[in-house]
């Protein structure tokens, strides 16, 4: 039977899967772990009794109409999203639920607006993608930051991440989305996105204290410039990446995260500093926090419980910025998050 609390987490044994499975138990969900291999959702239901394990494929809508039974909400955590989102949007549709993802591939936020926002809507559902550090949190800044701003000349995130060691599934995406887009790079310019093969350019970014400036990357572009320009007229969004972790990224034998504590969080700390720009105005806004992938799990549990208790503000396809209080969504996940507004900015 149905139970509001039943949360489904497709691709829960993965390690953001993982982390969204501890945090959906942390606040009181009963998590169904979902996912296409038995044998790895069995020893992961083993590790947690009482948990329900739901094999499923996307090749096989069958069996995910089958998976999302009694389910609240649903939660991707499988990535590539190239093959996962649109299977399981249409699952979460055929069920009438909410659907939230954590795809940090651009093209496939980009095709989830396009494909289904109508539907959707019509459906008096939401489908929030990217609802993770990279496309959700920055997007919840940058709106926090514009306050009262509906439109502003550009909007620059710029991620300070003391490193960064990769999960198979983030190189996974890269490389789909990489042979998506051609070997070409990308970035939102001019209200739209722009496909190029320009070198990307090397910069200082005065990254707040303790941090302090940093050398990163222009133009390293994440899922912020889909989500941020789905809801606010900001004609620039530009990403940064400071250029160690982007150079990590990138070596050849990137190991993947290991745990330093108690909850499996790696040493890895990030700032993700946000400056939005209307004339000769700025207005900035940063946070920070230890473990990106860690933290995805309060940023899409955080927007399902908001979901299931109606605190939302739209629905169809929409990115964290357009359907939650964005500050509001910030300030109750301190424990995870620490936010900074410069003096200068504040009031
Ligand atoms: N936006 C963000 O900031 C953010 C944050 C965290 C993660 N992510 C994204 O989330 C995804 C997962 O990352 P991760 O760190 O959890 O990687 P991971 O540990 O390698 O896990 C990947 C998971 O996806 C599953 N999967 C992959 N393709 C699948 C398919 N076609 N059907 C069903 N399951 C499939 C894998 O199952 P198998 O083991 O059976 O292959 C595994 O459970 C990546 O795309 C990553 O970029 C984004």
């Amino acid at each position: 039977m149905g139970s509001g609390r039943n949360v489904a987490v497709f691709g829960a044994y993965g390690h953001t899967g993982r982390f969204v499975v501890a945090e959906l138990r942390e606040r009181g969900y009963i998590p169904l772990l979902l996912g296409r291999d038995q044998d790895k959702l069995l020893a992961l239901a083993q590790a947690q009794p009482g948990r329900e394990a739901r094999q499923a494929s996307v090749d096989d809508p069958a069996s995910l109409d089958r998976a999302l039974n009694g389910a609240a909400a649903v939660i991707n955590c499988a990535g590539p999203f190239a093959s996962t989102a649109a299977p399981l949007v249409e699952a979460a549709l055929r069920a009438g639920i909410p659907y939230v993802d954590v795809a940090a591939e651009i093209e496939a936020n980009v095709d989830t607006f396009a494909h289904f926002a109508g539907r959707a809507r019509a459906a008096g559902t939401v489908v929030v993608p990217a609802m993770a550090f990279y496309g959700g949190l920055g997007d919840l800044l940058v709106t926090t930051a514009m306050g009262d701003w509906t439109a502003a000349d550009e909007a620059r995130i710029a991620y300070g991440l003391s490193s960064w060691h990769p999960t198979a599934g983030t190189l996974a995406s890269g490389a789909v989305s990489g042979q998506r887009r051609g070997g070409r790079r990308v970035r939102y310019t001019g209200g739209r996105l722009e496909y190029h093969d320009d070198a990307l350019p090397t910069l200082e970014w005065p990254f707040p204290a303790p941090l302090g400036p940093q050398s990163v990357i222009g133009e390293f572009t994440m899922a912020d410039v889909v989500t941020v320009p789905s809801h606010l007229a900001v004609p620039e969004v530009r990403t940064y990446m400071t250029a160690k972790a982007a150079a990590d990224l990138s070596a050849p034998d990137a190991a993947a995260p290991a745990a330093v504590d108690d909850r499996g969080r790696s040493a890895q700390t990030f700032v993700v500093d946000v400056l939005v720009r209307s004339g000769g105005t700025e207005r900035r806004v940063a946070a920070t926090g230890q473990d990106i992938y860690a933290i995805s799990a309060p940023l899409a549990v955080e927007a399902v419980d908001r979901i299931l208790t109606g605190r939302t503000r739209t629905t169809g396809v929409a990115s964290a910025g357009a359907v939650f209080d964005a500050p509001d969504f910030l300030r109750a996940l301190s424990a995870h998050l620490s936010l900074h507004v410069p003096h200068d900015a504040r009031g």
